[in-house]
């Protein structure tokens, strides 16, 4: 079974329990300003979880391009990744735990599914606290589960003698608890699967599912969504329960791959050992052995060691430099094709910012292994040709992705070259340099401290650390953008829809139609963000707009809003949706039932909402006023309004 089959099966058999395949979204949330990526296949869905009905039905399926970029650094390790893919289904008060868990077992295990050992099956919950009770249900239900094939599964407790019949392990909020994905939103006590790869059964005084050995290999994650966390830190229960799954296809490939005949999966085997990143792993491996393309640097020592290192990617917990830089560079030329294909492209902020440090470390890690000259676009290409009939979009924006990577690639490699004559001229000076130091010419050029210490000379790991603290400190004075990846970003967004949120939301639809009707039916939405304190709108036009021009659209919007026009929700076929003209920047991404949100007699669009019921609830929070209008790039402009 390879993973285009896994992928097929999990949407096969979802299909065959009664849920409906949602396409999957880009991976820059839309109107969602809590977080810069989709990080898991909920997001898009977070308004749904509190009782308003989902077009395509309560019960959905789908698989979900992700990105998290919290843990940047480790990735090189045997787990982490940026880009990964998720297996997702959802009950959106369909159904709750007992269906939940059971359906995932079956699809885990049974022959005709996925085929995995019972055996090797493990199980997490909740323990409980003074926000939610400990999860017996789940353990009941696992309960049952084990014992209809035969196993006697025990709930894990540290202090008895003897485990040896533990199968269930309940943890804290911290392992257990999934979500919100900002500050506030729905939320709920979780359940993980657990395989086990080792050869013997698991002796838990040496292994347990929440170490970090990666002998328990995470595969799914059922979320018992029934609760919303407010701003307040608050838990209070949504008015429906749901069911939230999400596996990591990179592991499940891992799992269902390349195990061996008894079900073991070989040590040395890692998630970038699965066919998902065959061609781009071998066409590696030829670069490192082309002797055309060997680094000439002289203190690069690991460039030298390379004749030396074994290929094979076999280590496993303590990886090589090498081993770490393959990992680094099959992971982070994955994720920055697929960030291009989405529509960012490199820069100093924001999602632009986390694609150019991808794109750097890949590049830093390909020096580290002696690799000279250009390579993520051969690399990206590669990509491409594999997930192009999961995502027709990679083929569709090749030329666009390739060149981009391209170019900042060459601009990169000339940041070293200016960071290295900066380091020059820092000696010359004869003034003494600090991690502070370092850290201004990464910040200016882009030259990563690694280098620089290189550069200087700088060997002993003591005073590369002492380094390091210093340039670290800089830089946390500094906004710490890369973060911002899954952490509460702006209060506000989709997945919390107070009253001031949806208010934006409904004068964005206001505004558009009065851009087109002030500047003409060219306007086109290119982005929208929202916060609790304006919004945000990015649009298709050239010129700056006049002061008339702008006093115009305010004027329209007003009108609308004075006028007290009721905002009606429709739900009909994508096509009829089209037909009578509802607005949509990408009609590819909408399933086959839309919501069309239509402000009476004067504009229709696709949107999932939340909105106001009628616009003049709008002057609630005052006066529509555009506060700033400039240029983000050729061709789109960018208005940011309040109401006050
Ligand atoms: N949203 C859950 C997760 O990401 C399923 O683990």
């Amino acid at each position: 079974m390879n993973s285009l089959e896994i992928k097929k099966k999990f949407i096969e058999f979802f299909r065959s329990k009664g849920h409906k395949e949602i396409p999957n979204v880009p991976l820059i949330p839309e109107n969602d300003p809590t977080s810069l990526f989709i990080m898991a296949g909920m997001q898009p869905l977070s308004p749904y979880f509190g009782g308003e009905p989902h077009p395509t039905g309560d019960k959905l399926v789908n698989i979900q391009r992700c990105v998290r970029t919290d843990d940047i650094e480790e990735v090189g390790d045997t787990i982490h990744q940026t880009f990964f893919e998720m297996l997702g289904y959802w009950s959106l008060g369909a159904y709750f735990k007992k269906e939940a868990i059971e359906m995932s077992f079956e699809f885990y295990t049974s022959q005709e599914w996925l085929g995995l050992d019972p055996e090797r099956i493990y199980a997490t919950v909740f323990e409980g606290d003074n926000d939610a009770p400990r999860d017996e249900e789940a353990i009941e239900i696992w309960k049952k589960i084990f014992k209809n094939v035969g196993i006697r599964a025990e709930v894990y407790d540290k202090k008895k003698k003897d485990n040896s019949s533990a199968r269930i392990f309940p943890l804290n909020k911290k392992e257990n608890w999934w979500g919100p994905v900002g500050e506030s939103g729905p939320c709920g006590p979780d359940s993980e699967f657990f395989y086990w790869r080792g050869k013997d059964k698991p002796d838990f005084s040496e292994f347990v599912p929440y170490d970090n050995s990666n002998m328990f290999i995470e595969i799914g994650n059922d979320v018992f969504m029934a609760y919303n966390k407010t701003k307040e830190g608050k838990y209070e229960p949504l008015k429906q329960k749901n069911i939230d799954f999400g596996g990591g296809m990179e592991r499940i490939a891992l799992v269902c791959t390349l195990r061996e005949k008894d079900g073991s999966v070989p040590y040395n085997f890692t998630n970038f050992n699965t066919d998902l990143f065959d061609t781009p792993l071998s066409y590696l491996r030829s670069l490192v052995e082309d002797e055309s393309r060997k680094s000439t640097r002289e203190e690069n020592e690991d460039a030298e060691n390379i004749t030396e290192f074994d290929l094979t990617l076999t280590d496993f917990n303590n990886p090589s430099q090498a081993v770490k830089a393959f990992r680094v560079i099959l992971d982070h030329t994955r994720a920055c094709t697929f960030l291009v294909a989405d529509g960012i492209e490199p820069s100093n902020k924001d999602q632009g910012y986390i694609l150019r440090r991808l794109l750097r470390r890949s590049v830093r890690h390909a020096k580290l292994i002696g690799i000279e000259g250009t390579f993520t676009k051969d690399i990206a290409k590669l990509y491409i040709d594999k997930y192009k009939i999961q995502y027709p979009h990679l083929a569709d924006m090749q030329n666009k992705i390739l060149n981009i990577l391209e170019k900042e690639e060459i601009n990169f490699e000339n940041s070293i070259k200016i960071g290295a004559k900066e380091i020059d001229k820092l000696e010359a000076s004869g003034k003494k340099i600090t991690g502070k130091d370092l850290f201004n010419i990464f910040e200016t050029y882009g030259f990563p401290i690694e280098m620089a210490l290189d550069e200087l000379g700088i060997e002993k790991d003591e005073l590369r650390m002492k380094y390091q603290r210093e340039f670290d400190k800089a830089k946390e004075k500094h906004q710490e953008l890369s973060r911002k990846g899954s952490k509460g970003k702006f209060k506000g967004g989709l997945a919390d829809s107070s009253e001031i949120t949806k208010r934006y939301h409904t004068a964005t639809h206001l505004l558009l139609r009065a851009l087109q009707e002030v500047l003409g039916d060219h306007v086109h939405q290119r982005g929208s963000n929202i916060t609790e304190e304006r919004l945000r709108f990015d649009f298709s036009q050239s010129e700056q707009l006049t002061d008339e021009q702008k006093k115009e659209v305010e004027r329209l919007v007003n009108d609308k809003i004075k006028a007290g026009l009721k905002v009606l929700k429709k739900v009909m076929p994508k096509e009829e949706a089209l037909k009578i003209g509802a607005e949509c920047e990408f009609p590819e991404k909408y399933p086959d039932q839309v919501s069309i949100y239509e402000v009476e007699g004067f504009t229709k669009e696709f949107c999932g909402g939340p909105h106001v019921e009628n616009t003049k609830e709008l002057a609630k929070s005052g006066k529509f006023r555009i506060i700033k209008e400039e240029s983000v790039g050729s061709g789109v402009r960018r208005i940011k309004a309040v109401l006050q």
